[in-house]
């Protein structure tokens, strides 16, 4: 009970590990991360025997920025017969607690295509497995624990569960979202994973809703203003580059050919800024600050475009920065942030002022 396995994206490991490492260390769990690059997961061990339990109890895992998934590892499976792998899973049952769904990962990307194509069919007679065995429901629960067996080839790999309340929905931590064949443009899912992993859906009704006004900092082509527009929203798009034209003929855009870091707000009652203009990343969490704080806006989604090298320490700057500037001017607010999986050298974060 002392290791958590972690999915990330495939090279940024490193990131993965030393933000669980230091999240783990704030809590006094102490311990070491196993590292292969490109694997696409990370293992963290903690010395202490309880240390995978305390930190799926007490660590949220909306904290985590670059893990999109994580469960406590109950048992390494190491060498399994490939004549009937079923009976070294089963082996280690009765340490499972009683569980609503049943996930067979490995790593994301191409290397692992085969593998996890083994892993789909494998799914179906070890979850029968399982519900013989009545450590599984018959019906799938998505508020109860989840089984995962991550293999990290055919005959080795790590079983153990995760907490509905407290890790990913999502199987291997990927939300599958259907491209809209009229967005102008492929970065339109971002933002549309972006709503759907950092909003509830009562928060997105709530939130994100048909009337409001937002403004989109580097808006051209418009697949993110296409996200707003789809939820009834009226845009100011901000870029000196071309607007798709079946945007524009909505009626909700008005586009203005202007530098997103000097341009002011039109409307004084804007709910949303969003931004994904391709700059340094202290300087956007400094221009998001400056919204939230002269009160341009209610809610923020943007990105951070990621550095060579050092990218976990300044994710942790640029957040630490923003946050504090809030704090300083009295907006009381909520980030979060994640590596999305349609990110790739950049980070997503959402801010929320709150009452
Ligand atoms: C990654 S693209 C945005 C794509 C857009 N979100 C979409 O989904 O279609 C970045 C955009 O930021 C714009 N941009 C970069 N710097 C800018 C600035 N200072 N002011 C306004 N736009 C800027 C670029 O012209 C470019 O169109």
């Amino acid at each position: 009970m002392n290791k958590v396995l972690l999915h990330c994206r495939p090279g940024f490991e490193k990131e993965c590990a030393a933000e669980i490492q230091d999240l783990a260390a704030e809590l006094e769990v102490f311990g070491f991360p196993r590292v292969i690059n490109n694997s696409g997961f990370v293992i963290f061990e903690g010395y202490g025997p309880e240390d995978g339990r305390i930190l799926m109890e007490q660590l949220s895992f909306n904290q985590l920025v670059f893990a999109r998934s994580w469960f406590m590892v109950l048992a390494e499976l190491k060498d399994m017969d490939t004549e009937d792998r079923i009976s070294a899973v089963m082996e280690h049952s009765e340490l499972l607690p009683k569980a609503g769904m049943l996930w067979v990962e490995s790593g994301e990307g191409d290397e692992y295509r085969s593998l996890l194509s083994f892993c789909r069919k494998f799914t179906v007679p070890l979850r029968q497995a399982m519900r013989s065995s009545g450590v599984l429901t018959k019906k799938e629960h998505d508020k109860m624990p989840r089984i995962h067996l991550f293999l990290t080839d055919s005959g080795n790999g790590y079983l153990g569960y995760s907490r509905s309340d407290n890790g990913s929905p999502f199987y291997m931590g990927i939300e599958r979202l259907k491209f809209p064949s009229d967005a102008p443009s492929r970065s339109t899912l971002k933002l549309d994973e972006a709503f759907s992993v950092f909003l509830t859906k009562e928060e997105q009704e709530e939130r994100a809703h048909s009337g409001m006004k937002a403004v989109d900092l580097g808006a051209c082509p418009g697949g993110w203003t296409y996200q707003l527009v789809r939820r009834g929203m009226f845009v100011e798009a901000i870029d000196n580059g071309e607007m798709a034209p079946s945007l524009m003929e909505t009626g909700q855009v008005k586009h203005y050919s202007v530098d997103g870091f000097k341009h002011e707000p039109i409307h004084t009652n804007n709910r949303w800024l969003i931004c994904d203009m391709v700059e340094k990343p202290d300087r956007v969490a400094s221009l998001m600050a400056r919204w939230f704080i002269n009160g341009w806006c209610h809610d923020a989604i943007f990105n951070l475009k990621l550095p060579m090298k050092q990218r976990y320490t300044m994710v942790s700057d640029c957040l630490n920065q923003l946050s504090s500037a809030l704090r300083h001017a009295g907006v009381r607010h909520e980030i979060k942030a994640k590596h999305l999986y349609h990110d790739r050298e950049e980070i997503t974060v959402y801010v929320h002022r709150r009452k």
